[in-house]
């Protein structure tokens, strides 16, 4: 099958395309190269088997070529930074919302053979995760407000009856919640696939991953990623540095997984007009990713708990993967297994640039206060 990858060149585009190369396919790429991924290199590691066409999914021209005899169209491409998206308004608007807009319209509007649209959701929509209240059963929590962080009370409370929440499984239907820009825009990007979808008679799969890592992340950009923020602190002999106390929990899922569940949903019709946890249903600390880190590069370096809480953060957020799993799909790695993003980051270099990212973070956002 002729198959188009938006954002092929990044860190889960890459590994689909050559999960679908293997497979036999004819995979073309759009991909503008962003600087802040690429830092003006060509990926080493972009399969020489695809066709790429380096241009920006705004630009009707490139997007029309692109999408030329595609029967399947993954859209992966996105600008990705929940923190830089609160003052990079509207860069992440036009590229994320807008961006999908251009592929649908092109789609909608040119002769093309498309026969099933993947797009890459995200779980930050669902803002915090499903909890569990002692008293009133399951809950739905909003974002911990400006005066509790300020207070630094990091666990979540009951919106009914106060009581400290114990967090569960998030599922599919939990509703909606995307507090930040970047999650907004991911929101927008899987209703707008899903209304044209729907319309035109267009099989449409949106992937809500929850946290990916694994070789390829970049090293050295320091607004995403928060197992490679670690990795790129702890080789430059800097200790990792966590916000809250550290025991707020994120859902890690292999990158290896995140392009299987993508071919996965390709060759399953069941999966068709689905929204779909991509996770492992396992809660990790983030205290606990930052110290299996360091053991496992030999570092000595313990992270720093700085106790500081940052506007608009989850606390608890993991995946229920029921649907997954009654789709048929089997995890390559069901529990975090870092020793490939270990193994691949010792022969890779790094650049860290975590403390200029904060202090660029702390300063826009002081100023909005
Ligand atoms: N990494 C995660 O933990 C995670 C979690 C949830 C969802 N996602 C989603 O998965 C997708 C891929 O993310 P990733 O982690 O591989 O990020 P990435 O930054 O490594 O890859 C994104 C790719 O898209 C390209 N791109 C960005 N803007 C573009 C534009 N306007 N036109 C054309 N190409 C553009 C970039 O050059 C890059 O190669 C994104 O849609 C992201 O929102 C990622
Ligand atoms: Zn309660």
């Amino acid at each position: 099958m002729q198959i188009l990858v938006t954002g092929g060149l990044g860190f889960i585009g890459g590994h689909l395309v050559d999960k679908l190369v293997q497979k036999g396919h004819a995979v073309r790429v759009l991909d503008s190269m962003e600087f802040q991924v690429h830092q003006g290199k060509f990926p080493p590691y972009a399969n020489d088997k695809a066709e790429y066409v380096i241009g920006n999914v705004l630009d009707r021209a490139a997007v029309r070529r692109a999408l030329e005899g595609a029967e399947v169209v993954f859209h992966d491409a996105a600008a990705v930074g929940v923190g830089q998206s609160m003052y990079q308004v509207h860069h992440y608007v036009e590229a994320n919302a807008g961006g999908t807009a251009m592929i649908l319209d092109e789609l909608v509007n040119g002769n093309h053979p498309i026969k099933k649209l993947i797009v890459a959701a995200s779980n930050t929509v669902y803002g915090e995760g499903l909890y569990d209240c002692p008293a009133c059963g399951k809950v739905e929590a909003p974002l911990r407000d400006a005066e509790q962080i300020k207070r630094k009370e990091w666990d979540v409370r009951c919106p009914k009856c106060a009581a400290v929440l114990k967090p569960a499984p998030t599922p599919e239907t939990k509703s909606l919640d995307s507090t930040n820009i970047y999650a907004l825009t991911k929101k927008y990007q899987e209703e707008l696939c899903m209304s044209v979808g729907r319309t035109y008679g267009i099989p449409v799969t949106s992937l809500r991953y929850f946290n990916v890592y694994g070789p390829r992340q970049s090293l050295s950009n320091p607004y995403t990623g928060v197992a490679c923020i670690f990795i790129s602190r702890l080789k430059n002999g800097n200790p990792p540095y966590i916000y809250e106390d550290g025991l707020q929990t994120r859902d890690f899922i292999h990158v290896n997984d995140v392009a299987g569940v993508n071919v996965f949903a390709m060759e399953h019709a069941a999966a068709e007009y689905q929204c779909i946890n991509v996770g492992t249903g396992n809660p990790v600390t983030i205290k606990g990713l930052a110290e299996r880190l360091a053991a496992k590069l030999g570092s000595g370096l313990g992270p720093t708990i700085s106790n500081e809480g940052r506007p608009g953060d989850i606390r608890h957020c993991f995946a229920d993967v029921s649907k997954l799993k009654g789709l048929g799909y089997q995890h390559e790695f069901p529990a975090i297994d870092l020793d490939t993003l270990v193994e691949w980051s010792t022969n890779t270099a790094s650049v860290d640039r975590f403390v200029e990212a904060k202090a660029e973070f702390d300063q826009k956002l002081g100023m909005a206060r």
